[in-house]
């Protein structure tokens, strides 16, 4: 089943692209820009990386991420995780990335948009890998905030395949980026939000009908709810599932407790990613052995897990067509 998992082209619809940067990686960039970290040794890094929920993982995630501060920070950021992906097995992917955390830092969007899309170019020519661009806006910050981002990313609005919502999700409801995603759809922009990670099964309901995004990224307690469950069943609404990242924040205590053969099971279009494969454990690959693992599932449930993402990806027709 490993050698199986090792094989199976795997398409990847919800990971943070800061999420993928690993401690060696981000030593080197603490160096190369004379940044000071916490940590002195990657180890220490890696021991720190126990998180008692979301706000507790986004404390160290933001931190991390202080050590991107040039074009080719964000270009080696994007290259690692391809490269790395790719050696797992992964041929797509959509990559989330959260401009206002860099913003914030003083770090230009022009600054993060060329080092992530030279990347894209080189993967997409050199690795046979597809990348999609979803760019998200950071829940527990100011809707105005994200509206003047949104307006700032004017020249790049044809590059972006999706905008996306995360961080704390908890007393952060949907409702709040109404305005946001609406000037979004007036743009053409498609639009997908985290909803039912730490936050209840109503910001799923809100996610869907307020912002009336086509993906809901994590989603797992939807089960909270009968009548969306049907609904996200009849409307075949793809759930971006991201099993070690729920064990990691405590979502659930342990993943054999996790409810995606439940959300199988009720008919739901469920697929795997890994959200942040630096700080949760592992990316794709360990995700699927992770699954196969606990849950025993055969080929087959792996295949439509697979065929699910790939229907969803943020991709070309033709390259979809490849990919099925
Ligand atoms: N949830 C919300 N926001 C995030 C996550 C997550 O899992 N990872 C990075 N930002
Ligand atoms: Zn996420």
């Amino acid at each position: 089943m490993h050698e199986f998992l090792r094989n199976l082209p795997k398409v990847e619809l919800h990971l943070h692209i800061e999420g993928s940067l690993e401690p060696e990686l981000m030593f080197a960039l603490a160096q190369r820009n004379g940044i000071e970290l916490p940590y002195t040794t990657v180890q220490e890094a890696k021991d720190a990386y126990h998180f008692n929920d979301l706000q507790g993982f986004l404390n160290l995630y933001f931190q991390g991420m202080s050590v991107l501060r040039n074009e080719e920070d964000f270009y080696d950021l994007a290259m690692d995780y391809f490269k790395r992906a790719r050696e797992e097995g992964v041929v797509h992917i959509d990559m989330h990335f959260d401009p206002q955390a860099h913003l914030q830092r003083g770090v230009p969007l022009e600054v993060v948009m060329a080092g992530l899309l030279k990347a894209k170019q080189e993967a997409e020519d050199n690795l046979d890998l597809s990348i999609g661009m979803i760019m998200a806006f950071l829940r527990d910050r100011p809707a105005e905030e994200a509206l003047h981002v949104l307006e700032q990313a004017a020249p790049y609005w044809k590059m972006l395949d999706a905008i996306g919502l995360d961080s704390a999700e908890q007393n952060n409801p949907p409702v709040k980026f109404v305005e946001v995603f609406k000037r979004a759809k007036q743009l053409g922009l498609v639009r997908v939000a985290h909803a039912g990670e730490e936050g209840p099964a109503n910001y799923i309901k809100e996610a869907l009908d307020i912002l009336d995004v086509q993906r809901i990224d994590h989603g797992v307690r939807c089960l909270e709810s009968d009548v969306l469950v049907e609904r996200l069943r009849s409307e075949q609404i793809v759930l971006t599932v991201c099993p070690l990242s729920n064990v990691s924040l405590k979502v659930v205590e342990d993943l054999r407790d996790h409810p995606l053969p439940k959300l199988l099971a009720e008919g739901l279009k469920v697929t795997i990613s890994s959200d942040d494969p630096a700080y949760f454990g592992g990316g794709m690959l360990t995700n699927h052995i992770a699954c196969a693992d606990a849950f025993d599932w055969d080929e087959a449930v792996f295949r439509q897990i697979t065929r699910n993402a790939i229907e969803e990806a943020f991709t070309s027709p033709g390259r979809r067509e490849e990919l099925l």
